[in-house]
């Protein structure tokens, strides 16, 4: 949510600024900005919009700043509507600031300034924290950021220039995330390493309340009290390439296309001798079966996910799985112990809700396992144990491959669980785990199924409400597909679980509402297909996911997406892939920008 990123070194620095935050635009675009030292002084140059329809024509029209330091800030509105005038950087002649995050305290900072006589321009919680800086500068830079870091309330990422300190960045973070990037005779700062990967791979974490000062040829750390720190430079194991569209018309499709490398390296990391194995979380047997309920806390694609792990997990190890949405978990008192495991999902490793709610995990003395795609991320690194999904950099505001990762890693826990609580015997997890391994050649299958998709796409592109139908896993998966579909396409559409059509919503059906109903579960076909007899005798058009071979009533489907045959337990993880591709290119015949959908942004550092 707002991304953030700053250079330093010997060449002109607006391209790469701009470049970098083009690569960033996922965390928000309703505007974007750069300041740069150009002659001693800050040149400043933003705009509404998109970067390239806003900023990128603005440089065009009043020049390019031209200087080696600057700092750049793609915004996703909290305070303050997108517009010129709000966007970041922000400040005075003086003092430049690009931030992400919210500032709780700024009425009353800003009152305070007002008293000492500084006007302001923007609606925005940033302006405070740059003119406090201004006002607490007296000539040490450290000084005025120190007793700001003081005065301020709330969660911050900023990247700070002070015009009597050219060509240096100054950096602090509290809650929202923050990198140094170090490269070659240049450094950098960004909210995530996929700004700056054309560079370098080698970063600092900037860790809670520590100030880092950074130059063209050095990088200082140090904490709130002054004291200097050591850091361990750490290299990032993704590329730049992974990080770019290589050739496809959007990082949705190619982020969906990447599914099956994807699903089977975060599969096979995890097998050892034909088994499931929780070694590197340091998870054994003996502790798997002392975890009374397991909590999965996420939020989005994330808590999905979750839901088909707890469909999994009751269902062959009999552990009780609660889910919950992290904004509601960390509020609403739930009955977590310390005798309890609290799974927590995120894609970023930063989404606010879901770090608050394993703070609060913690806090009651359960064990957490993070189960999370960035390294290093906050969420990684707060909780007590953590398996990586291997997704790579995702770029798409819309969760795909991050989301199949997900629910890869809750067969894997699910396996485990059910041979180490002997539910299943050695060698039923065997035929699992070996299974396992043959779903991404089967994702595969599904994603060249191309044509199908696009047909039932062109069927929906005019729809204003539509409705998902399933049972058991197919509920729980239909409700990503319905996700999927909403945030892209921007067409009202919500997951039902097909026997409760009937108590209420099914009143929503008239002559041509489409239903997608996915019916994959074998034992509970019979059961979706009459449910989707009642909404076909009531005009519904029915598009039905099913296994190739399941033979359906052609009197009450008008399209049936064929899926090759696996267990049927295993069937969402490669079920996902023609609700995601249906969602795509409906999103496309509509004309809608597929990567960046209105309002969203993909890593929400903010409640
Ligand atoms: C945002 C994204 C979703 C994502 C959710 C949780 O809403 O748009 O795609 O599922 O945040 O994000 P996380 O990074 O925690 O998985």
């Amino acid at each position: 949510m707002c991304g953030i990123v700053g250079f330093v070194g010997n060449e002109n620095c607006t391209d790469i600024l701009v470049e970098a935050l083009k690569r960033l635009e996922y965390r928000g675009y309703d505007s974007a900005g750069i300041a740069v030292f150009e002659n001693e002084k800050i040149k400043t140059v933003k705009a509404k919009g998109k970067i390239n329809d806003g900023l990128v024509q603005k440089l065009g029209t009043v020049g390019k700043p031209d200087g080696c330091c600057g700092i750049a800030h793609t915004r996703w509105a909290t305070h303050g509507e997108p517009s010129d005038v709000n966007s970041h950087p922000l400040g005075n002649e003086r003092v430049s600031i690009v931030h992400n995050g919210i500032i709780e305290n700024y009425r009353e900072i800003k009152a305070f300034l007002q008293s000492k006589g500084y006007t302001f321009e923007s609606e925005t919680d940033t302006e405070t924290v740059a003119k406090l800086l201004d006002y607490y500068f007296k000539g040490d830079p450290i000084e005025a950021i120190i007793s700001t870091m003081n005065e301020i309330r709330g969660a911050y990422a900023l990247g700070i220039l002070f015009r009597d300190c050219p060509d240096k960045i100054f950096a602090i973070r509290k809650e929202s995330p923050l990198i140094i990037g170090k490269g070659e005779n240049c450094n950098f700062i960004a909210s995530d390493m996929t700004a700056i990967l054309d560079y370098t791979r080698e970063y600092y974490l900037l860790e809670q309340n520590e100030i880092a000062v950074i130059s063209s040829d050095e990088i200082e750390f140090s904490d709130i009290h002054r004291m200097s720190i050591e850091k361990e430079l750490k290299i990032a194991d993704w590329d730049a390439e992974a990080a770019k569209k290589g050739g496809y018309e959007h990082f949705m499709l190619k982020e969906i296309h990447e599914q099956p490398e994807v699903v089977g390296k975060t599969i096979s990391a995890r097998i050892k001798d034909g088994l499931p194995s929780l070694e590197e979380c340091g998870v054994t047997d003996e502790m798997l079966c002392s975890y009374k309920n397991i909590y999965i806390v996420g939020c989005g694609s994330a808590m999905h996910a979750g839901i088909v792990g707890k469909y999994v997990i009751e269902d062959i190890a009999r552990t009780p799985v609660i889910v919950d949405i992290a904004s509601e978990f960390r509020y609403r008192n739930p009955l977590v112990t310390a005798d309890d495991l609290v799974i927590i999902i995120s894609q970023s490793g930063e989404t606010a809700d879901t770090l608050e709610a394993l703070k609060y995990a913690k806090r009651v003395g359960a064990d957490t396992l993070a189960v999370v795609n960035v390294v290093g991320s906050s969420i990684a690194r707060e909780a007590n144990r953590v398996m990586y999904t291997l997704a790579g950099p995702e770029i798409s505001v819309c969760s795909t491959k991050a989301y199949a990762v997900q629910i890869a890693l809750m067969y894997v826990i699910a396996f485990r669980l059910a041979y180490a609580k002997k539910t299943i015997t050695e060698d039923e997890c065997r035929k699992l785990t070996q299974e396992l391994l043959t779903v991404p050649e089967n994702i595969q299958k599904c994603i060249d199924n191309t044509e199908i998709y696009q047909y039932v796409a062109s069927n929906l592109v005019n729809a204003e409400s539509l409705l998902y139908i399933g049972r058991g896993l197919d509920y729980a998966l239909s409700m990503e597909g319905s996700l999927k579909l909403k945030e892209i396409s921007y067409i009202h559409s919500e997951s039902y679980a097909a026997g409760e059509l009937k108590h209420g919503t099914i009143s929503l059906i008239s002559d041509g509402v489409p239903v997608i109903a996915v019916a994959t579960q074998r034992n509970l076909f019979e059961k979706t297909q009459s449910n989707v007899k009642e909404v076909k005798s009531r005009g519904a058009k029915v598009v039905m996911v099913c296994h190739e071979e399941t033979e359906v009533d052609k009197t009450c489907v008008d399209f049936k997406i064929g899926l090759p045959t696996i267990s049927d337990l295993l069937m969402p993880l490669i079920t996902v892939v023609p609700l995601q591709l249906i969602a795509y290119y409906t999103s496309v015949l509509r004309g809608n920008d597929v990567d960046m959908p209105r309002n969203l942004a993909k890593s929400v550092t903010v409640e």
